[in-house]
């Protein structure tokens, strides 16, 4: 069992799992208006990566018999300027994750909750693949600043990815 208190908590970060998804998803269609189809591919696919996070909630909080509380999702951005801006954009985001992840894991340990805390360890070293594969992606993006034909390449890189677990490039 967990406690009312830490129920309310991971509500709340399934909530922003939600809201992970829903920004990536707004990404993926700002990418696809831009062109970018791989990138588009790539943000697609971190969205059901995301929804993949929030259903692991979803499922702990069932199985410890507390109560799922669905709240509204946060409107996300439209726009998010160049593809070096809006992959900057997903990294701060994921920064903001890991602090609250942290955060959580933090209540887990003060409530002596080990099943929880365990859990939210599987987010945490997550977050450390995430915020890798964004910082490498960004780099490349800086590498090749405006030059067209890079940004061509390394759409194509990003094409790749054919999985919701991310991975490197592809
Ligand atoms: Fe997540
Ligand atoms: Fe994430």
């Amino acid at each position: 069992m967990i406690t009312k208190k830490m129920a309310k908590a991971l509500n709340v970060q399934l909530n922003h799992e939600f809201y992970s998804a829903y920004l990536y998803l707004s990404m993926s269609a700002y990418c696809s208006k831009k062109d970018f189809n791989g990138a588009a591919s790539w943000f697609l696919l971190q969205y059901q990566e995301e929804l993949a996070h929030a259903t692991r909630i979803y499922n702990y909080i069932i199985e410890q018999g507390a109560i799922v509380s669905l709240e509204q999702v946060n409107k996300p951005e439209k726009k998010f300027g160049s593809l070096l801006e809006t992959y900057q954009k997903s990294l701060s985001h994921e920064q903001t994750m890991t602090c609250m992840l942290n955060d959580l894991s933090n209540k887990a340990l003060n409530e002596k909750d080990h099943a929880t805390y365990n859990l939210l360890q599987w987010f945490v070293n997550e977050q450390v693949e995430e915020e890798a594969i964004l910082h490498e992606i960004i780099s490349k993006i800086k590498l090749v600043k405006n030059d067209g034909y890079g940004l061509l390449m390394i759409d194509n890189e990003l094409a790749k990815r054919t999985s919701a677990k991310s991975g490197a490039l592809a």
